[in-house]
């Protein structure tokens, strides 16, 4: 162990400190090649105080320093230690020191991880991943604990096949899992899980390997349909891993996301993307395209959605229409059944004045009587005219109100 740094610019009381504290917590397992960081936090009222750490004397670290102000005159204070590629000197103890009887320390132990990433091609018959651990130095030993997609266990049987190697005394184990017919839905970070056996603690080592997936775009409606005012949701499902950015184009509608009108995030994992446009009005017609990138891969596909925007009252026209033809109905109706008790009205009061002349004449009363009756069933099937000329004419006032509805349909009473 080597004394790197033990600087304290200035002179501290323990009243000032609280307890130091180390992120991790407790000793861990890296293998070669990834990334160690421990964190030293404690608390001071003295800006400038430095913590001093013991490390193996083999590490090759940098190390930084944090402080931020709390309330009243209290920091927090943060110094961390790093290496971006754990080398086999890294590994040992790490202790880091405020005061005499004020530390913490970490023991990191180093292990040789051998994975490799595979991708996700269509009609792939099987995937084989795999994980090879051991041990670098003669003490721990190792011991295989399955694998997992995400949190979940893998269990043999139709779609995984399991297949682990011990060997030199558990000084190196193989582990393979191989996915029969997979889909692009399988990638992911599988897990390759192992106990390491020290003389004095168990640690547990989580091996890492990715199933990558190029991003595909489900295929989405060609078109909805918005109602001016209400909002228009457009969604984009993308599989892919690692996870991909979408972003949306419109050729109408300018999408920066102002909160107000347009607004979009992620749903269901964060993956896919959904688009909300909020008061919809009758210019945001017109194309919208999802665009899907990821980093890891060239493809970009990208999908199309139709916006149609239809009035709020669109439905009123149907609704009017009924109405209409409803009300003609009642009025043809209305005006049919008083054109016949006009008729029958004047057809009386003809008989009637036929009668008169026949009291004061009495000459050949039959025959005017039927020629005129006959002239009458003539002339009645046509319309306007003879009616007009009726001597009944004032009753007919009813037929102008009901021709003034006939021109003013109700509209503005359903509209409201
Ligand atoms: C220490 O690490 C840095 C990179 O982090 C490297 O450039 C340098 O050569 C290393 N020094 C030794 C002595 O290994
Ligand atoms: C792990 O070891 C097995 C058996 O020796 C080998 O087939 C596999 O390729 C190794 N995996 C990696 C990632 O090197
Ligand atoms: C694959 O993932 C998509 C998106 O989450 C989902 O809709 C679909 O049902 C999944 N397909 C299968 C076969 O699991
Ligand atoms: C494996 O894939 C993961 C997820 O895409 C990525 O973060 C990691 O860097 C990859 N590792 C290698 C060795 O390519
Ligand atoms: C979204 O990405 C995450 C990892 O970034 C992945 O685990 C998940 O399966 C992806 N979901 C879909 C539906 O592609
Ligand atoms: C879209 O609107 C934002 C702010 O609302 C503005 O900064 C940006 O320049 C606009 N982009 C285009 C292409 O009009």
């Amino acid at each position: 162990m080597q004394h790197i740094a033990f600087i304290i610019l200035l002179s501290f009381t323990s009243t000032h400190l609280e307890k130091v504290t180390l992120e991790p917590s407790g000793n861990i397992v890296l293998s070669l090649g990834e990334k160690l960081e421990i964190t030293c936090t404690f608390y001071s009222r003295i800006y400038a105080l430095i913590p001093s750490w013991h490390i193996p004397k083999t590490a090759n670290v940098s190390m930084f320093r944090q402080a931020n102000q709390l309330a009243d005159g209290l920091y927090i204070i943060k110094s961390i230690v790093i290496s971006t590629s754990l080398q086999l000197g890294d590994a040992g103890k790490y202790m880091c020191h405020m005061g005499n009887n004020n530390h913490v320390d970490v023991t990191v132990f180093a292990v040789f991880a051998e994975k490799k990433n595979v991708t996700f091609e269509w009609k792939m018959k099987r995937v084989d991943l795999s994980c090879n651990l051991s041990t670098l130095d003669n003490e721990g030993s190792l011991i295989f604990n399955g694998w997992h997609y995400g949190s979940f266990p893998l269990t043999e049987g139709s779609r995984y096949t399991i297949v682990t190697m011990t060997r030199f005394a558990g000084k190196l184990v193989t582990s393979n899992l191989v996915i029969g017919s997979p889909i692009r839905n399988d990638s992911g970070f599988y897990t390759s899980e192992f106990a390491i056996v020290y003389p004095h603690t168990t640690l547990s080592y989580r091996c890492l390997v990715a199933l990558e997936a190029s991003p595909i775009i489900l295929i989405p409606p060609r078109s909805i349909a918005a109602t001016i005012g209400h909002t228009a949701t457009l969604t984009c499902i993308v599989i892919s891993f690692p996870k991909t950015v979408v972003t949306w184009k419109s050729d109408s509608l300018n999408l920066t996301n102002d909160a107000f009108r347009i607004s979009y995030g992620h749903f269901g994992g964060h993956n896919n993307s959904i688009l909300n446009i909020n008061d919809v009005q009758e210019s945001d017609s017109g194309m919208y395209s999802c665009f899907a990138k990821n980093e890891v891969f060239r493809h970009r596909p990208h999908r199309s959605i139709r916006i149609y925007v239809k009035s709020r009252y669109e439905w009123v026209f149907p609704v009017l229409m009924l109405i209409f033809e409803v009300n003609i109905t009642v009025i043809l109706t209305i005006v049919l059944t008083n054109r016949q008790n006009k008729r029958r009205l004047a057809r009386e009061e003809k008989i009637r004045t036929l009668y008169t002349e026949m009291e004061e004449t009495l000459d050949e009363p039959v025959n005017v009587s039927q020629a005129e009756l006959r002239e009458e069933e003539v002339e009645s099937p046509s319309e306007g005219n003879r009616m007009q000329n009726s001597p009944l004419q004032q009753t007919s006032s009813e037929d102008n109100i009901q021709q003034e509805t006939w021109h003013s349909p109700p509209e503005e009473a359903i509209i409201e």
